[in-house]
């Protein structure tokens, strides 16, 4: 997922599904939206102003001297997103001095990471749309978006450098955890692993170890005491996992292209996500069918809507969403730490938007 060239397919075109912006809107809306469960009043206000200050650093992070280069790393930052990352620093940040020197850089150093992994992923998965808009591999090629996901770690490999060699140390772990868990998703589980443990594994790998050191770095920037730092670090771990478990369920739920992305891409890819593994280790011969298509990848577009249709009506849905809900609360059972008041809520309210949320 980072640094190979996945094969040499030609120089930068313009071809793919849609060039412009304009034309992106027909695909469908950006998922821009940060999430009803930001808090009013002074705290979000302070947390708008932090994103602000996120926004106009990531836009520089992205520039470049060549016209192509700005385009094709701009592109995915332009189209929207969620900002989740670069939001629990800054919310983190609030347990300490949110104006901190490191604050803000450390969320851009997030945001940008995440949004790398985002070109890789699209490449692995050979995913069409992203945020909205056409996915960097197949608005120009796999190469392109290889290397614009290379550039974007570099990019954020030089604001760490300014942030200290235990940063670096931090994000570094950070990164090969998260390579870890793309790797093992990749290869699957192997003899002798259970397939469950396995996947909540690569999910605490891929997803977890990011989003931990979001808030890792918000609360430990902003000089919060150090059990406050481990809480929420423990905190950012447990609900990366259940924001990674909501993903995959609303990859068969989202019927609206509300994500942003394309809906069924974990079928169509042969992915087993929980409620297909769940579907899997059960015997009811009424489920036969659905284990037959979740087992492997489903290209054909009648199976395809026939396997997501079964998924949706499935006991095996519904099981996995119950542990999308404990994964919220063991995140929830870390606040105990964090002193009541409205940082405190925020996080909890985090927690319910995990669980509910619809993109
Ligand atoms: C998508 O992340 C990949 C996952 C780890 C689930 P987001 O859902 O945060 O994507 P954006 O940043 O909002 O596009
Ligand atoms: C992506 O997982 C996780 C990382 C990018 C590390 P997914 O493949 O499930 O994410 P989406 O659904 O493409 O956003
Ligand atoms: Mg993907
Ligand atoms: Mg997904």
């Amino acid at each position: 997922m980072t640094g190979a060239r996945a094969e040499a397919d030609g120089t930068p075109t313009q071809a793919g599904p849609s060039a412009t912006p304009a034309e992106w809107h027909r695909i469908s809306t950006p998922a821009s939206s940060i999430g009803s469960w930001l808090p009013e009043g002074a705290l979000g206000a302070e947390l708008a102003d932090g994103l602000a200050r996120v926004e106009k650093a990531l836009s520089s992070a992205v520039g470049s001297e060549h016209a192509f280069i700005r385009e094709a790393a701009g592109h995915l930052m332009a189209a929207g997103g969620k900002r989740f990352r670069p939001v629990l620093t800054l919310l983190a940040a609030q347990l300490g001095d949110p104006r901190a020197p490191g604050v803000v850089e450390a969320a851009v150093v997030c945001e940008l990471t995440h949004l790398a992994t985002l070109y890789h992923d699209d490449v692995m998965d050979e995913a069409v749309v992203r945020r909205g808009a056409p996915s960097a591999n197949s608005r120009w090629s796999n190469s392109i978006a290889i290397l614009t996901g290379d550039l974007l770690f570099a990019r954020a490999s030089e604001i760490l450098a300014d942030l200290g060699p235990e940063a670096v140390r931090i994000q570094a772990q950070t990164f090969e955890r998260l390579v870890t868990g793309q790797i093992r998703e990749t290869v699957g589980a192997q003899p002798g692993d259970d397939p469950v443990d396995h996947y909540l594994e690569v999910l605490a790998d891929k997803t977890g170890s990011l989003v931990a050191t979001s808030a890792r770095f918000g609360a430990s920037f902003a000089g919060a005491d150090e059990a406050l730092v481990r809480a929420l670090t423990a905190f950012g771990e447990e609900v990366g996992v259940a924001f990674q478990l909501s993903d995959d369920l609303l990859d068969i739920v989202s019927q609206d292209g509300a994500s942003g992305k394309a809906p069924g891409t974990d079928l169509r890819e042969g992915i087993a996500t929980l409620p297909a593994l769940f579907a899997l280790a059960g015997d009811d011969p009424a489920d036969a069918r659905l284990r037959e298509l979740v087992s492997r990848p489903v290209t054909d577009d009648a199976e395809h809507a026939e396997g997501l249709a079964l998924l949706r009506s499935s006991r095996a849905l519904a099981r996995a969403s119950d542990v999308l809900t404990s994964y919220a609360d063991r995140a929830r059972a870390h606040l105990t730490a964090v002193p009541p008041g409205d940082v405190r809520n925020a996080l909890s309210a985090l927690c319910d938007y995990v669980v509910t949320r619809t993109s």
